[in-house]
């Protein structure tokens, strides 16, 4: 449904519009089909199978998660941190399973922002990617963070010396004055991005099979050591623990969605987007239930409280050797990097779409003669490395989390809405028993969204207010459906 325009013809008047009418006026999911890749200058690449695909989500979701906060969920849980990692599971799969309907329909780059662009217009949308920026980009400081005190942690265990405080801090904190190496792991995944997708996807794909594999040499040496008396009491805190645990651990899935991000780069997107999410948040929840298995039948739930690194910390004490230790720590520092590589690439994908859509300036979808969005990814990139230098990101995890629910949640209804409006349209992955899976996948986001804190709340709120300070200020004036003769509708 791609406009045709009289060539010599003068351009038409932009036509007056209601605010109500610009709110809500929506893009049709034949356009943002057609339009996949056409930013400024040409074409993303198809160059994805569903093996890299997989690796995306993957590489996207496997880190942090249950490297490090595994071992803060014990305390609260306790051996049932294992069904904490099922609830968060069950949330996640509802959404995931409406990710892959919509993405197996809609393949472009914007993910949840493009499919509610779709379905519920355009302030819906920008709603949407303005959270998808908390689930990207600012978890992408965070996680670089991360990443930079398993650094300074290996660097420890190997030398016995490490960065001082100055390097290692943001300004303000314990005499820092630069995170230095959370800015260079952002800066290393802008040059890999630069270099190209084809080679980033190869990259991130070495850094799956090594993560992985951690994982699986993990679950190997801590099985020989589990033992039945650890996993009495079950559920020393009840039900309401787990519940806890399972909130926090909801960080651990973030990053099985990012596969659709990749919906212009995708050989067959329609095909190998629904499959590709599927078998990345099959795989990731069996490593983490049996890792969790494994970690608290081999270690007392209640060492875990007072244990840093605890997964580390178990492979020392079962094999009687700090070696073990080591090999997993450059594990996490490779699967942390794969993190922050692929969700920065999910990130710059997300605004391409949303300025090819006009709503944030046409830099971020300009591409270069490869085909590379490479100003998208330099500005972008040298944003996050400097909020990862200089800012303490810690209390940022939750928001992440909370931003992310709301955008799982808009995209279970956009399944709904869908469905509704458009039966026609050829789905070729259905949620099944549809709309009843779609209405629980958005009450079980809402019921982990209640569960956080007044201060994530607060943070979340302050979010939003910038996000719709911009889109009146800005966005709404500059749409490309501004221009258009008619309001497009689905
Ligand atoms: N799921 C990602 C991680 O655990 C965010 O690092």
């Amino acid at each position: 449904m791609v406009e045709e325009k009289t060539v010599g013809a003068p351009a038409p008047a932009a036509p007056q519009r209601t605010v109500k009418q610009r709110l809500t006026r929506r893009k049709p999911v034949e356009r943002l089909t057609e339009e996949a890749g056409h930013g400024e200058g040409g074409s993303l690449r198809r160059t994805m199978g569903l093996a890299q695909l997989t690796m995306i989500s993957i590489g996207a979701t496997l880190g942090t998660g249950i490297f490090v906060v595994l071992g803060e969920a014990v305390p609260v849980a306790g051996p049932a941190v294992v069904l904490s990692f099922v609830i968060a599971g069950i949330t996640a799969l509802f959404s995931a399973l409406a990710y892959a309907e919509l993405a197996g329909m809609i393949p472009a780059s914007g993910s949840a922002y493009s499919y509610s662009y779709a379905t519920m217009g355009e302030l819906v949308a920008w709603v949407c990617g303005w959270c998808l920026m908390l689930t990207y980009g600012v978890s992408v400081a965070a996680v670089a963070v991360g990443w930079g005190e398993y650094i300074n942690e290996l660097l420890r265990l190997v030398t016995g010396a490490s960065l001082p405080a100055a390097l290692t801090q943001p300004p303000g904190a314990d005499g820092g004055i630069v995170n230095a190496p959370a800015a260079v792991v952002v800066v290393l995944a802008m040059v890999a991005l630069i270099g190209g997708v084809r080679e980033s996807a190869w990259l991130n794909g070495a850094m799956v099979v090594v993560k992985v594999a951690v994982m699986v040499m993990f679950v190997a040496i801590a099985a020989t050591a589990v033992r039945d008396g650890n996993f009495a009491p079950f559920m020393p805190l009840g039900m309401a623990g787990v519940s806890a645990a399972g909130a926090t651990l909801f960080f651990s899935y973030i990053g099985f969605d990012a596969a659709s991000t990749a919906g212009e780069e995708a050989k067959d997107p329609q095909r190998d987007l629904p499959r590709a999410i599927m078998l990345s948040l099959i795989i990731v929840t069996a490593i983490y239930c049996l890792v969790a298995f494994v970690a608290v039948g081999a270690m007392p739930w209640t060492d875990f409280q007072d244990t840093e690194a605890s997964l580390a910390h178990i492979l020392t004490v079962v094999t009687g050797t700090p070696i073990w230790s080591v090999v997993f720590a450059v594990g996490a520092v490779i699967a942390i990097a794969s993190v922050v590589l692929v969700v920065l690439y999910g990130q710059t994908r997300i605004l391409f779409a949303m300025s090819r859509d006009g709503l944030i300036p046409k830099v971020f979808s300009k591409l270069d003669k490869r085909g590379n969005p490479t100003a998208n990814i330099l500005i972008l990139s040298a944003a996050i490395a400097v909020l990862a230098a200089v800012v303490p990101l810690g209390h940022l995890a939750d928001a992440t989390s909370i931003g992310t629910l709301f955008a799982f949640g808009l995209v279970n209804v956009a399944v709904i809405v869908l469905r509704k409006r458009r039966p026609d349209l050829r789905r070729r992955f259905t949620m099944p028993l549809a709309p009843l899976t779609p209405a629980l996948g958005v009450l079980s986001c809402a019921y982990l969204m209640l569960s956080m804190g007044v201060a994530t709340w607060v943070t979340f709120g302050v979010w939003m207010l910038v996000g719709l300070a911009v889109y009146f200020g800005y966005s709404m004036r500059r749409s490309t459906l501004e221009t258009e003769p008619e309001t497009a509708e689905v």
